[in-house]
């Protein structure tokens, strides 16, 4: 089976439907196992959130079937407009009857998370938990969730949260790690806009460099035995496409 898909929409409205579409009929999966879903933050995914809290996905969506996680926090209380977690919820959230877990970065509790995905997440024989569905974005350095070039979080080999401190952004922020996020069954990484084609370009070309994920730490992001799929609108795929 082939785990990497590439699919290419005409613009971000499409795109941000269609993925919409793909949550409705996840959530529509025969029969009742609870679906854990990791949402990501950035202005990427905030279109599909407010996608799905609209007709017809906000009543077709089995919303209380889904369990919500989030990929990444920033330190930042829900109400700061810099929240991943307050912005999904403008977005969503406060417009569904569906279960959420915020993480709670600014106390940064990282292994209170990680516990909290172990008792909610049904998991692998060696105990990492499996998402259904992570969502991620592509940073114009390459970084996904709080994943950033040079930083220590790369490195992690264990635990699936941490803090990880972001020089460059002065900060720190909570991550999911790439044990975690290859253990899922499936991650679409969704980019869109032009402002994306550059980096977007140099990733796909670089996917089989080794230890390309030291330098675009998006190229991680290689599930162990899920499907990985990327999702771009046209003029983030620019000449790929
Ligand atoms: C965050 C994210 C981050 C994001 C990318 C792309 O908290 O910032 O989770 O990894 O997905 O930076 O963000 P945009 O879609 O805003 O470009």
């Amino acid at each position: 089976m082939n785990r990497f898909t590439l699919t290419v929409l005409a613009d971000a409205a499409r795109l941000a439907w269609t993925l919409a579409a793909e949550v409705q009929a996840l959530s529509q999966a025969p029969g009742d196992a609870p679906i854990a879903i990791a949402l990501a933050g950035g202005a990427t995914p905030r279109r599909l959130y407010e996608t799905l809290a609209t007709p017809p996905f906000v009543t077709g969506v089995r919303w209380e079937r889904l369990e919500i996680f989030f990929s990444d926090e920033r330190a930042v209380p829900p109400d700061d407009p810099e929240s991943n977690f307050g912005m999904a919820e403008r977005a969503l959230l406060a417009h569904v009857a569906v279960r959420a877990h915020r993480m709670r970065a600014e106390r940064g509790d990282a292994d209170g998370y990680a516990r909290l995905l172990a008792e909610r997440v049904a998991a692998r024989r060696d105990g990492v938990p499996v998402l259904d569905l992570v969502l991620l974005g592509i940073g114009p350095d390459g970084h996904t969730a709080s994943l950033f070039p040079g930083t220590a979080a790369l490195a992690e080999q264990t635990r699936w949260v941490v803090m990880n401190a972001v020089p460059r952004l002065g900060t720190r922020r909570m991550t999911f790690t790439f044990p975690l996020l290859n253990a899922a069954r499936r991650v679409w990484v969704v980019a869109a806009g032009a402002a994306k084609r550059a980096i977007v370009g140099q990733c796909l070309r670089a996917r089989e460099l080794e230890a390309a994920e030291q330098r675009w730490p998006v190229l991680g992001v290689r599930p162990d035995a899920g499907q990985l799929t990327w999702w771009l609108d046209a003029a983030a795929a620019g000449e790929e496409a």
